[in-house]
């Protein structure tokens, strides 16, 4: 009667801790995950623009095609917001270890005019060394940015011989099937954004 009893408690403890595993380990898998960056639902397929690398070799969103690409269109004469995000970027691209492999990080420019291929290319790699810089005629740029919903303009500055460029500072994730996917507004911590990327690495 008493070992009867001293089994049923163990069984019953059992069936508690099972409870648990089950609570803690199954259920937030079932959870739908949640993103700091917005997640655009639905797949759509993201235009498939044609830029210039610093080889001068025509480089097509398409051939990233297997790996997430995140872009960020910017200009290497940016005083605060370009470098900043590019910053937080290659700190991401750390905090990713060797996921990073499989990850591609592009900066388009939206001030051709000064962003030569070599320039561009000197400015990304300071960030980190995997980093693509693409440029392009003014046209190839447009039409990489507009599909996008990114806006740029140049703005002339008062007695200084340069000018700026307003631009759009969020940056966008194309998953690896070539469908944009993911927006992350400037000022994302780097932590974040290697957090929704590692979703989507799985
Ligand atoms: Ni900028």
């Amino acid at each position: 009667m008493k070992n009867k009893k001293g089994l049923w408690i163990i069984i019953g403890i059992a069936i508690i801790v099972l409870i648990i595993l089950a609570v803690a380990v199954i259920l937030p898998r079932l959870k739908p995950p949640t993103f700091s960056g917005m997640l655009l639902q639905g797949a759509s397929a993201a235009h498939d623009f044609s830029l210039v690398d610093e080889n001068g070799e025509q480089v097509r969103l398409s051939d990233f095609r297997g790996k997430p690409v995140l872009l960020y269109f910017g200009y290497t004469f940016c005083p605060d917001v370009c470098p900043t995000t590019m910053a937080e970027l290659g700190k991401m691209m750390r905090e990713l270890g060797d996921q990073a492999d499989d990850v591609q990080v592009v900066m388009i420019s939206v001030d051709p005019e000064r962003d030569t291929p070599e320039r561009l290319a000197e400015y990304v790699r300071y960030f980190h060394p995997d980093f693509i810089g693409l440029t392009g005629t003014e046209e190839e740029v447009s039409q990489a940015a507009t599909p996008l919903g990114v806006y740029y303009a140049k703005q002339e500055v008062e007695g200084a011989s340069g000018y700026l460029m307003d631009h759009t500072a969020t940056v966008l994730m194309i998953d690896k099937d070539g469908s944009t996917r993911m927006i992350w507004p400037y000022g994302t911590p780097a932590e974040d954004m290697a957090e929704d990327v590692r979703y989507f690495l799985r």
